[in-house]
C-alpha cells in the first residue's frame, strides 16, 4: 500500500473452494464479496486475514445486481430484446478465529479488497464454532446446515439445564424429540416421556430411510429392550401396562380438583368426612365406598359430588395398589406414558402426580438422574391460568438441575407456556414458527440470536432446526439427522396417494 492508500490486487490462483472476492467498503465485523462460485445464504466462508490468519463468516444474503430498469424490463415485457448486465454479491458476517489460546476473536482490522473468499472447510468450521463429535457425552442430532460437518449437543448440559422444543404444528418437534430420545438410550440415559398422543411407541421399531439419507450416516434400528409403556387407560392403549394411584394416598382436596367440581367449598367437608370414614375402617378403599359413605349420609347437597364421583369412578385410574414410581422409572430405561384418549383434567392429574413424585424421589435418590419429555407442555404448564401440575413444572423448572431432573418442553405456542418453565430450557431447538406472537416469546429467550438468524425461523424449511445451547457456543442452523426408529406421528392423509 502506498501513502495515498491504493493498493495492488491481482489476481493469483486461487485454491479449492474459492467463491469469490472481496470488494467495496470493508468492515471488521462484515464485508461483500463478489461471488464467482454459487455460494447460499448461511454458507460459512473463510477468508486469510494479514494478521488472524484463517477467518470464518457466514453468508447472509446473496443478491444479483443488474442493470435492467423498470423501463426496459417494460420494454422486455413488449417482447423486444434486451441486454442485461447481471452480477451476484454476497454479504458476510463475521463470526471470527481462535487465537493461541484459544480463544474466539474477531480481527480488529479490517480484511483487504481483493481478499480470496473460500467455501468454509470443516476443520476451520470445527474449531471456530467449537464443534466437537464427542460421541462418549454428546447426542447427534445432525450436519450444520449447508455442510457436513456433524452437531452434538452435550448431555450433562441438556440434563441439568432443561431443553426446549418448538415449531408451528407440523413444523418438526416430535420427530426432533424422538431423535433426542434415541440419542438418549443410545447413552443409557433414564428418560420418561409424558405422551399426550400415543406416538412415541414406535421408537421401539426401526425406521427406513429415504434416499439421500446416506451422508448423515445413520443406521435403522429399534429400542424395544428399552422401551416401556404404560397407560391409565388399558382398553383404548392395548398392549400398554396399567398406570395406577393408590387412592388413599389423596387428600379430599386433591380428589374434588379432579373431579372438576366448582363447588369445592361446598362439597370439602362432605368428603373429608367420608374419607376420615373410610380411613378408620381400612387402609385402602375405592372411588365406590366413598360413594357408598356419602349416599348412606341421606343429604342432598351430596348428590352433585356423587355424580362427579361416578366420572372419576369410571375412568379406572384408583386401585388398590398404585404403580410403583421405582418401578416406573428404570435405570438406563425408557418409559412412555401413553396418554391418548385420556380426558384432559385426567390426564393433568396423572402428570401431576407422576411428575410430583418422581421429583420428590430423585430428591431422595430413590430414582436414577433422568430426563422428562413433556409433549405439548402448553397444556401442563400454561403461562395463563393454573392446572393441577403448573406448580411442580415451576418447581422443576427451577430446581431441577441441582437433582438430575431434566425436562424436555415441546410445544407449538411458544406463548403459551409459563415463561417460568421455558426461560429455564438453556437448550433450546427452534424450528419453522410463523405466529407473530410466538416468535416474540422464542426471540426474548434466545441470547446470541443473530437478526438474520431471527428472521430465519418462519421460513425453515422442515428437518431444519436453530439450536443454541447444549454445549454450543453460539445458535447454529442443523439439518436433522434422519430418525432410526418409526417416526409415530406421521401425518395423516384424508386422500391416499
Ligand atoms: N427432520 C425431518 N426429516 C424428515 N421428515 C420430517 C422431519 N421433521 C419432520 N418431518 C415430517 O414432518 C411431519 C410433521 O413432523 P412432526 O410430527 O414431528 O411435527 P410436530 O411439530 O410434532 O407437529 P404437531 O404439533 O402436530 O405434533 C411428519 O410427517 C414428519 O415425518
Ligand atoms: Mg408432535
Amino acid at each position: 500500500m502506498d501513502s495515498a492508500g491504493h493498493s495492488r490486487a491481482s489476481s493469483h490462483h486461487h485454491g479449492d473452494g474459492f467463491v469469490g472476492v472481496i470488494y467495496g467498503d470493508i468492515g471488521t465485523t462484515s464485508f461483500r464479496f463478489s461471488v464467482v462460485e454459487p455460494v447460499e445464504r448461511n454458507e460459512f466462508v473463510q477468508v486469510e486475514h494479514e494478521t488472524c490468519g484463517t477467518v470464518l463468516g457466514r453468508v447472509d444474503e446473496v443478491e444479483r445486481k443488474t442493470d435492467l430498469s423498470l423501463d426496459r424490463a417494460q420494454v422486455l415485457g413488449d417482447g423486444e430484446p434486451v441486454d442485461i448486465e447481471e452480477r451476484v454479491s454476497a454479504q458476510v458476517s463475521v463470526i471470527g478465529y481462535r487465537d493461541d489460546r484459544g480463544l474466539l476473536q474477531v480481527p480488529r482490522t479490517p480484511f483487504r479488497a481483493g481478499g480470496a473468499v473460500s467455501k468454509g472447510e470443516t476443520a476451520t468450521i470445527q474449531e471456530v464454532i467449537g464443534l466437537t463429535e464427542d460421541k462418549k457425552h454428546g447426542a447427534y442430532v445432525g450436519l450444520l446446515a449447508g455442510h457436513d460437518v456433524p452437531v452434538y449437543l452435550d448431555i450433562n448440559a441438556m440434563v441439568q439445564k432443561h431443553v426446549s422444543i418448538v415449531a408451528k404444528t407440523g413444523g418438526g418437534k416430535s420427530y426432533i424429540a424422538g431423535v433426542l430420545i434415541e440419542e438418549l438410550m443410545k447413552h443409557h440415559v433414564t428418560c420418561v416421556i409424558l405422551d399426550p398422543h400415543g406416538e412415541y411407541a414406535s421408537l421401539r421399531e426401526k425406521g427406513k430411510h429415504a434416499e439421500g439419507a446416506a451422508r448423515f450416516h445413520v443406521d435403522p434400528r429399534g429400542y424395544g429392550d428399552a422401551i416401556q409403556v404404560f397407560s391409565p387407560d388399558t382398553k383404548i392403549n392395548t398392549g400398554c401396562r396399567p398406570l395406577k394411584f393408590t387412592l388413599s394416598n389423596l387428600d379430599a382436596r386433591d380428589i374434588l380438583s379432579l373431579t372438576g367440581s366448582a363447588r369445592v367449598r361446598i362439597h370439602l367437608t362432605a368428603l373429608r368426612k367420608a374419607l376420615d370414614l373410610l380411613r378408620q375402617a381400612a387402609k385402602d378403599y375405592t372411588i365406590r365406598d366413598i360413594i357408598r359413605v356419602l349416599e348412606r349420609e341421606d343429604d342432598p347437597q351430596n348428590a352433585s359430588l356423587v355424580d362427579e364421583l361416578e366420572y372419576l369412578s369410571e375412568v379406572e385410574i384408583f386401585a388398590k395398589e398404585g404403580t410403583r414410581i421405582d418401578e416406573l422409572v428404570l435405570k438406563g430405561k425408557t418409559t412412555i406414558i401413553n396418554l391418548k384418549g385420556v380426558p384432559p383434567d385426567i390426564q393433568e392429574l396423572v402428570v401431576n402426580r407422576l411428575t410430583t413424585a418422581m421429583f420428590e424421589l430423585r430428591k431422595v435418590g430413590r430414582i436414577p438422574p433422568m430426563m422428562l419429555v413433556v409433549e405439548e407442555s402448553h397444556n401442563f404448564c400454561p403461562q395463563v391460568g393454573q392446572v393441577a401440575s403448573s406448580k411442580i413444572f415451576r418447581t422443576l423448572a427451577s430446581e431441577g438441575r441441582k437433582f438430575g431432573l431434566g425436562l424436555v418442553v415441546i410445544t407449538q405456542r411458544a406463548a403459551k407456556v409459563d415463561k417460568n418453565v421455558l426461560s429455564q430450557c438453556n437448550t433450546q431447538i427452534i424450528l419453522k414458527v410463523t405466529n407473530p406472537n410466538d416468535l416474540k416469546a422464542i426471540i426474548a429467550s434466545v441470547e446470541g440470536l443473530t437478526t438474520a438468524m431471527a428472521e430465519e425461523i418462519s421460513r425453515l424449511p422442515i428437518g431444519v432446526a436453530i439450536m443454541t445451547g447444549g454445549g454450543l457456543q453460539m445458535p447454529l442452523m442443523v439439518e436433522v439427522r434422519p430418525r432410526e426408529t418409526r417416526h409415530g406421528g406421521e401425518s395423516v392423509k384424508v386422500i391416499e396417494d
